[in-house]
């Protein structure tokens, strides 16, 4: 008999990979976007995103409904509004199109959990994040405008705000006039660490909010820089974020784990536009298992060190989890 000379390892049976998973994935870390057209009515598919729709006011509820019946207990809402001006006024309008998504969906379904998305782009005719003064975005006057948006959406019922302009000083901007105006307990999420990507291709067009001029590198985060984003993030914390976020995710994992491991912060990743689009034509021409990519792109996030993820696969990697295909 031969004795062991070497150091074995485990026999890998399905029960015991499954027993010694080191990253386990949950239906309640899920975040699903949804885009609400003010000027639609029924549902429309967005042709930037195959899978994705366009939600009409008169059928945003259903939206809720459909992650609902996944499992997706959390949503993040984009608007598109019926008019845009120089100061994007329609995005704190009482009954602008997020905040009468935000009546619709929490009159049928008020356990669902809403996030709003507060920017600019999408309501300003000029497509940048904040106002303008000349071809710059002004910082500072930007924030009083924000400052106003969130608290709309607060009072029109959003469970928590998600500031994605990038502008400095947001978070303290919005914790103060959310306090003031009685939403203590609204959390405020902080894009802290978002990229200046071309993975938001299909999202501009998806969400009508690409710039008319120039791009958003003057405020957005510049690829090469590892370092910058920890600065973001300890920025974002220390004006009283609530929960961090780098985005995009696949292409900014080693991102996602340092800024894991440096804040004591819930730390989110957005899985872009981009990210979705490229996995779903690859698939579309036969060239992937979109099921099993899907999979394992977002494993990698959650390895990386997310807490939670915003994904337009949302239903789908609910699906998988409750299937048994990924744990
Ligand atoms: C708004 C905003 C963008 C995304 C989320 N919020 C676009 C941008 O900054 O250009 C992108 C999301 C995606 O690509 O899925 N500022």
């Amino acid at each position: 008999m031969e004795l062991i000379d070497r150091p074995r390892r485990l026999r890998r049976t399905d029960t015991v990979r499954r027993l010694c998973r080191e990253t386990r994935l949950s239906t309640d870390s899920l975040i699903y976007p949804i885009f609400i057209d003010e000027t639609l009515s029924g549902v429309r598919p967005i042709a930037s995103l195959a899978g994705q729709n366009h939600y009409g006011l008169d059928s945003v509820a259903r939206a809720a409904e459909e992650c609902l019946a996944h499992g997706v207990t959390h949503g993040i809402l984009f608007g598109l509004p019926a008019g845009k001006d120089g100061c994007g006024s329609s995005a704190w309008a009482e009954h602008g199109v997020v905040q009468e998504a935000v009546r619709a969906i929490k009159a049928s379904f008020p356990d669902f959990y809403v996030i709003t998305d507060v920017c600019m782009c999408e309501y300003t005719d000029h497509g940048h994040c904040g106002i303008l003064h000349g071809q710059e975005v002004d910082n500072d006057e930007t924030l009083a405008y924000l400052s106003k948006i969130a608290v709309s959406h607060a009072a029109a019922g959003a469970d928590m705000v998600a500031p994605s302009d990038m502008m400095d000083g947001h978070v303290a901007a919005l914790r103060r006039a959310l306090d003031g105006a009685g939403f203590q307990n609204i959390p405020i999420m902080g894009y802290s660490a978002k990229y200046a990507s071309a993975f938001y291709g299909p999202f501009r067009e998806a969400a009508g909010s690409a710039p008319a001029f120039g791009d958003r590198r003057g405020y957005q985060m510049d690829p090469h820089n590892r370092k910058e984003a920890l600065r973001e993030c300890a920025l974002d914390a220390a004006e009283g974020a609530d929960i961090l976020m780098v985005k995009p995710a696949l292409s900014y994992l080693d991102v996602i784990r340092e800024c894991a491991d440096a804040f004591d912060l819930p730390l989110c990743a957005y899985s872009v536009s981009g990210e979705y689009a490229m996995i779903k034509s690859a698939a579309a021409a036969g060239l992937v298992d979109e099921r099993r990519i899907m999979c394992e792109t977002a494993l990698s996030i959650f390895r990386a060190g997310a807490n939670m993820l915003i994904t337009y696969y949302a239903k789908e990697l609910a699906d998988a989890i409750r299937q048994g295909e990924i744990g």
